[in-house]
């Protein structure tokens, strides 16, 4: 009895030593097998620990930086580190002499990824998903990272738990459980980014399907676009996956609290970004604004937050919603496609700088067994992703990474022509093409809007009938405008190598 009390306060007094030295730490996004950002940008790291003590952290015992535990939390920035690895990166703490060593530490470019299911959808979920997964692991040198589904209502400054630590690939983790972990158009985005950048790549996945953007949008970002109202009613939405909890997930600025506001102090390189279905009936008409703003506030707050290593404008490509369902004009798709540009068509835009964008529409998938809103074909987002990286964010000169797009159009005697801004691969069909016939000038509804098939085309024009309209009630085209246009990578228009697709487009008709 008394030797089992004297044990128990043996334990217990062995406990609270174990838990003090336990509270100098790294915060939860740091760990073994990490990519940090590297050089001209310099990485942030923080951690906990004893306020008043100096903490020293060292880089495979290179250099030191000194700092200081200010209520309970330390912080320290790194020197520019250029890419490469493996490094040990050490803090210690003075006043408990405690210290971690975080080992097989890379230095590259780390990117987020966030969105919704089309995100979270599996690497185990792709097509050739076996043949992917295998080769997964040959990547060492990208690395992988993800949050917990998590909401709060109020900002943290720390994950509330991590789905997959820092990790080298696996099979394992890559085809977790079907849209659980990991991202297939982040991971491909990394592998397909690692294959011409050649230095490592660091991938922080945190998404959750079926959220619209106002969940990861901060309240400040909502205001600006007059959307304080946050109760949406669950039958607005699209239900992307079925079996998931409806929850309050779909909150105003629940996910971005508890799942990207956390990372603000990590320095990253830029963000992609797959969203857009449960705004298809969800405060679209404001996406134009909604989407623009949440990039720009992520910018923002993310300098901040890296005390200026992140950058103020950092690059940030999305993908333009695919299809949903077929010969359904009112589904919300076309809206949301058109909004996720701003309203110009394409990206980068005025509005929108530092954007690229990977368009979708062509690669509808009728059979997904995850449902047609889930296309299992990721590989062509990722990869036309990684073309707008490379233009946009690497700066890459002759990098074809935009579709063409139309620069006019134009009412001709017995057609109306549209020229486009590069040459054109061009497939002959009909219906894509639609011709707003108005007396009034108004094109909002689509009885306005007659279809024409392609009558010609050439090297960077296509020539579409007339429709039965007077001339002077001739006033806008518009094209693929609809949620699902084409088949499977069968548009009519594509760019001269024919690998892009132009992305959906309405324009004024001139005389
Ligand atoms: C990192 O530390 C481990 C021991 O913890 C050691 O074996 C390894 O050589 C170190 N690596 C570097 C790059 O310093
Ligand atoms: C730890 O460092 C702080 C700041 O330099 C100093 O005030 C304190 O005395 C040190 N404590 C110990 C135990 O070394
Ligand atoms: C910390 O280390 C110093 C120097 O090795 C030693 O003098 C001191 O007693 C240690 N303090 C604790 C709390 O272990
Ligand atoms: C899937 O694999 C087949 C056969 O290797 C290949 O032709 C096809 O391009 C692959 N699809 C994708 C999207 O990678
Ligand atoms: C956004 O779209 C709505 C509806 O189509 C339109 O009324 C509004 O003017 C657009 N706003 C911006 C900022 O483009
Ligand atoms: C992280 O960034 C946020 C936002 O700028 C800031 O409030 C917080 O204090 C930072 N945390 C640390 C540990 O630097
Ligand atoms: C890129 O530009 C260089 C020089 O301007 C040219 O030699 C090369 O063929 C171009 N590459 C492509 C893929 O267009
Ligand atoms: C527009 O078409 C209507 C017939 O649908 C015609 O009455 C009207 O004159 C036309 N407007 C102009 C300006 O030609």
């Amino acid at each position: 009895m008394q030797t089992t009390v004297a044990i128990s306060l043996v334990l217990s007094a062995f406990a609270s030593v174990l838990s003090a030295a336990e509270t100098f730490r790294f915060s939860s996004y740091y760990g073994n097998h990490m990519v940090l950002q590297k050089a001209p940008a310099e990485a942030v790291v923080w951690g906990y620990g004893q306020t008043g003590a100096k903490v020293v952290v060292s880089l495979s015992g290179s250099y030191e930086v000194f700092t200081t535990v200010i209520n309970g939390i330390w912080r320290a920035t790194l020197e520019p580190v250029k890419a490469g690895g493996p490094y040990n990166l050490t803090a210690s703490q003075n006043i408990t002499n405690s210290s971690v060593t975080l080992t097989d530490v890379l230095f590259g470019d780390t990117w987020l990824c966030s969105g919704q299911s089309n995100m979270a959808f599996t690497l185990g979920q792709v097509i050739n998903a076996t043949e992917e997964l295998a080769l997964a692991s040959k990547y060492t040198d990208v690395r992988i990272f993800q949050a917990a589904l998590e909401m709060s209502e109020e900002e943290l400054i720390d994950l509330a738990r991590v789905e997959v630590p820092w990790s080298r690939p696996t099979a394992k983790l890559l085809g977790g459980k079907e849209f659980s972990h990991f991202s297939a158009v982040c991971w491909l985005f990394g592998r397909y980014l690692y294959e011409t950048l050649k230095y490592p790549i660091g991938l922080v996945h945190s998404s959750w399907g079926g959220t619209p953007v106002e969940a990861w949008s901060s309240t400040r970002a909502l205001h600006t676009c007059g959307l304080t109202d946050s109760v949406p009613h669950s039958e607005l939405f699209v239900q992307s996956d079925p079996s998931e909890d409806v929850s309050d997930k779909r909150k105003n600025s629940v996910l971005w609290n508890a799942m990207i506001h956390p990372l603000l102090n990590m320095t990253i390189t830029g963000a992609i970004w797959y969203q857009g279905e449960a705004n298809a009936n969800y405060n679209r008409d404001k996406y134009n604004c909604s989407f623009p703003i949440m990039i720009d506030d992520w910018r923002m707050a993310f300098h901040k937050g890296s005390g200026g290593q992140t950058a103020l404008d950092f690059p940030f490509g999305f993908v333009q919603l695919s299809t949903y369902r077929k010969n359904d004009k009112k589904d919300g798709f076309r809206e949301i496609r058109w909004h996720q540009t701003a309203d110009y068509g394409f990206a980068p835009n005025k509005r929108m700088k530092n954007t690229f964008m990977a368009v979708a529409i062509d690669v509808p998938d009728e059979k997904s067994p995850f449902g047609s809103i889930h296309p299992e074909d990721k590989q062509d987002v990722a990869y036309r992703l990684v073309l707008g990286a490379r233009a946009v964010a690497y700066g890459e000169k002759n990098v074809s990474f935009q579709g063409p797009f139309p620069t006019h159009a134009v009412l001709k005697q017995d057609f109306i022509g549209i020229v486009f801004n590069q040459g054109i691969y061009a497939i002959s069909d009909n219906g894509f093409f639609e011709i707003c016939c108005s007396e009034d000038k108004t094109c909002e509804t689509d009885d306005k809007w007659l279809p024409v098939p392609i009558e010609k085309h050439g090297f960077d024009y296509v020539l579409v009938s007339k429709p039965k309209c007077p001339a002077a009630n001739i006033t806008a085209v518009r094209y693929l405008w609809t949620d699902w246009p084409c088949k499977f990578k069968a548009c009519p228009i594509y760019s001269s190598d024919g690998l892009l697709p132009a992305p959906p487009f309405i324009l004024a008709i001139t005389n």
